[in-house]
């Protein structure tokens, strides 16, 4: 594996100085309590830095409301007092979206952590904004049903935070991402209003479903602070399988072919040899099969999995090797070659994400070509690919010197949107991608996204620096 270059660190430091006057967060201690209003820099520091290190900001205080109505009262501060506000999860995303670079006041959700029993009749569930993705699954999973939402960050990751960005993860051909799983929310509005539909009714045609508005808004709307989830049913058998390939090409047109042929398979990611190195180099784990490229695939169901692993694996051309897992233990071992890639390049420095979507026929192109044209911009740069092949979901990261960063993502967004894809498929747009929004949507959606943000948040304090690029 090569080494990083000297400087990685492309980083946006930011501390505008904001501090609150006393009254004002006397009237924040007076609605979440004394104990809730956080203004020390050790609390504050690393809520105000993102996971990966990229964004730092400073916010000018958090507070962790413990209830719905606590969160209105803290909006309603906000807008008597002309403040922005800032709602922080698992602070696990990967586009700044919740760094506070402006001096925003933090509205952690860690407090709205309400589980209810899960409702088997409807297969269903009602949490609050702050349960982690990992708690959602172990609560479905006891009453034998399943939480069809998994990425690696699940331990930390809350149910808003994922309402807010939409998130995917690594079941998503199977299943869809946070949007298809949402059946309603419980939120405040940038008004103070409160919209609460929490009765999880699948088929309701009753007109706007503000549900799904609101999924993928960033926070920019309202601050999510309960929702109603799909479960689904938990398969009887998982067979997880690790195949090497000869060649990135033969890996990308095996996983099409695999997802035309299988209605099974529930997971299908790409990884190519320098990632799966890296991996292996920076966690001290054996090289698994030796290969150019590889697809994790898992497939479930109730019986004959082998043979369907085995029928996929035999029809497809390239393939150099493969490990199969039934087990738990032994399939987590094989996942921990794709799930740690975003560790792994993160120890060399903060990396440029980029989280793109192509069309089908455009991946092999891109793929074989992309990090020599980041070349051409930065000879020192390193780039690593890795993704969600099975949803046409690549993640691109590239370690890049500080002055070629800004060149090299206006060439990747530039590349990805000339082959029609988008520039975020899962993360998000945060901060890291406002600049680019122009690329895939169009000047009357973007107006219209704007109106939309004013009607629902008029005075503009809720994340009022994400999303939408300046006016
Ligand atoms: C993943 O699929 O591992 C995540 O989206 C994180 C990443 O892109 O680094
Ligand atoms: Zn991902």
């Amino acid at each position: 594996v090569r080494a990083p270059p000297s400087n990685v660190a492309w980083r946006t430091v930011s501390d505008p100085g904001r501090r609150l006057p006393a009254d004002a967060l006397d009237e924040l201690r007076a609605i979440v309590g004394d104990d809730h209003v956080l203004v020390d820099a050790e609390r504050l520091v690393p809520m105000s830095t993102d996971w990966t290190g990229r964004f730092v900001g400073r916010a000018a205080a958090a507070v962790r409301p413990a209830s719905t109505g606590e969160v209105a009262a803290v909006v309603g501060w906000a807008r008597r007092r002309g403040a922005a506000l800032m709602t922080q999860g698992g602070n696990t995303g990967l586009v700044g979206g919740a760094t506070p670079l402006h001096g925003e006041v933090l509205v952690s959700t860690s407090r709205l952590n309400s589980v209810t029993v899960v409702d088997m009749a409807s297969m269903q569930v009602t949490v609050g904004a702050g349960v982690t993705i990992e708690a959602v699954q172990q609560h479905a999973e006891r009453a034998g049903l399943r939480y069809p939402i998994d990425f690696a960050a699940r331990a930390t990751a809350t149910v808003g935070g994922s309402i807010a960005t939409n998130a995917g993860g690594v079941n998503f051909v199977r299943f869809g991402g946070t949007r298809e799983q949402l059946l309603g929310v419980e939120a405040v509005l940038g008004t103070g209003e409160v919209i609460n539909d929490l009765r999880g009714l699948r088929k309701d045609n009753t007109g706007f479903h503000l549900a799904s508005l609101l999924c993928g808004s960033e926070g920019t709307l309202a601050v999510v602070t309960g929702a109603t989830l799909r479960l689904v049913p938990r398969p009887a058998a998982v067979l997880t399988a690790l195949v090497g390939f000869d060649s990135a090409h033969s890996a990308i047109a095996a996983g099409h072919l695999w997802v035309a042929r299988s209605t099974r398979i529930e997971a299908l990611e790409l990884m190519r040899a320098d990632g799966v190195g890296l991996v292996c180099e920076q966690f001290a784990l054996p090289t698994p099969l030796r290969a150019a490229a590889y697809l994790l695939v898992e497939v479930a169901g109730e019986r004959d999995l082998d043979e369907e692993l085995h029928e996929l694996v035999e029809c497809t051309d390239g393939v150099t090797g493969s490990a199969v897992a039934a087990d738990e233990s032994a399939r987590r071992r094989l996942w921990r070659y794709r799930e740690d890639h975003t560790l792994a390049i993160n120890r060399l420095g903060p990396p440029l994400k980029f989280d793109i979507t192509l069309p089908g026929a455009e991946m092999q192109p891109f793929v074989d070509s992309i990090a020599s044209q980041v070349r051409g911009v930065d000879d020192e740069a390193n780039t690593w690919i890795f993704g969600h092949l099975g949803d046409g979901n690549l993640h691109v990261n590239v370690h890049a010197t500080t002055d070629a960063a800004g060149r090299i993502e206006s060439l990747v967004f530039t590349e990805v949107s000339r082959r029609g894809g988008s520039i975020s498929a899962e993360h998000g747009i945060g901060v890291a991608k406002r600049a680019f929004l122009h690329l895939r949507r169009s000047p009357a959606e973007l107006a219209w996204m704007g109106r939309v943000r004013a009607a629902f948040d008029p005075d503009g304090v809720l994340n009022p620096h994400v999303l939408l690029p300046h006016e």
